[in-house]
């Protein structure tokens, strides 16, 4: 996820790095809100704050709040997780109940675009860092996680392999301790993840993830967007002709290769770029404006299995009312 970099870094060094408690978390059964139909997954990252923190009513369509970002460098929340961590309990558990009663899920986001565990040295443990962000999700009672893997070297080349590895071990681990039906597990690959060229990705990327552990992620936040100039603006290459340097990976291409439809979410940034203002942007490029999202979601006979937004600020209730077409 292309948070704004600038505001990220200045976030981020407000950010109390108070540890916290490993030990603190419970084990009580919980259940997840019951919901059925499209998955509708925005972010938050720059701009809500516990007096901005949205309503359940804010949201809309909206029903799967990711909190962004849990990092793995020094096991710590920034930008809107640290908020939430921050937030008196009282209200957390208030925004909790009214996301809940509304059939919304509340998560946190973890890594995104600079969090890169496996170059660092030592490279970070897919298991340790499981653990470490299962203890964040029990402690700040939260409904799971999403996954926002972005190391795409650790897929290619001499590294290929190694992503795949710790992307598999991570979410085996984050399987284990948040059973299916208590907590969901999603995951956010950028779309050329699933090319499906072995002399692109000689190990298989996403499309490896999605064999030995796909029964453990119950949906991906695809990240159809930031891949280039003029990539993924058009309807057409959402669905029926990938961009020429991303073969595979429309929504059909997708489904042809194994990954399940209902699993399968639109991710979109929330505002048409603005080449005055580059801060007030959501990405650099893929943009499509919401009503034409709507209207191309609407005339496809097969549809994705929700869509995604990053993030909250302008993709808002409107937009997503517009972005999802004829989806119920
Ligand atoms: C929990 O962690 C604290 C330090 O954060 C420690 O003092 C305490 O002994 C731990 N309790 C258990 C049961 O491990
Ligand atoms: C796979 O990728 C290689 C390297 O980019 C390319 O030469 C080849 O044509 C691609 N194969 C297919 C079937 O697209």
């Amino acid at each position: 996820m292309k948070s704004t970099i600038f505001f990220t870094l200045a976030i981020a060094a407000l950010v109390n790095a108070a540890p916290f408690n490993r030990n603190g978390t419970t084990l009580r059964r919980r259940d997840l809100p019951a919901r059925s139909g499209p998955v509708y997954s925005v972010y938050a990252d720059v701009g809500t704050t516990a007096e901005t923190w949205p309503s359940a009513e804010n949201l809309g369509d909206w029903n799967d709040f990711l909190m962004s970002f849990w990092v793995s460098d020094g096991s710590e929340p920034r930008d809107v997780a640290a908020v939430w961590a921050s937030m008196d309990p009282t209200l957390r558990q208030t925004i909790l109940d009214q996301y809940h009663a509304a059939g919304k899920t509340l998560r946190v986001a973890v890594f995104g675009q600079f969090d890169l565990p496996l170059q660092r040295s030592p490279p970070g443990d897919p298991v340790e860092i499981a653990s470490a962000i299962v203890d964040f999700v029990k402690q700040f009672n939260l409904d799971g996680v999403d996954v926002d893997y972005e190391d795409t070297d650790s897929f290619s080349g001499a590294k290929a392999g190694t992503g795949e590895d710790f992307v598999i071990q991570l979410t085996k681990s984050l399987r284990e301790l948040l059973p299916s039906g208590q907590f969901l597990i999603s995951h956010a690959p950028q779309s050329p993840y699933f090319i499906p060229n072995s002399s692109i990705f000689t190990e298989g990327a996403y499309l490896k993830i999605n064999e030995e552990v796909g029964d453990s992620i119950d949906f991906y936040n695809i990240q159809f967007y930031n891949q280039g100039i003029g990539a993924y603006e058009t309807c057409e290459e959402h669905f029926t002709a990938a961009p020429s340097n991303f073969p595979g990976t429309t929504v059909n291409d997708l489904i042809d290769s194994g990954i399940p439809q209902e699993k399968i979410i639109l991710g979109k940034p929330g505002l048409v770029s603005n080449p005055a203002d580059a801060t007030v942007d959501d990405a650099i490029n893929g943009f499509v404006d919401p009503v034409t999202l709507g209207q191309c979601i609407t005339s496809q006979s097969t549809k994705p299995g929700g869509v995604m937004a990053f993030q909250f600020r302008n993709a808002n209730a409107a937009w997503i009312a517009e972005a999802k077409g004829d989806l119920p």
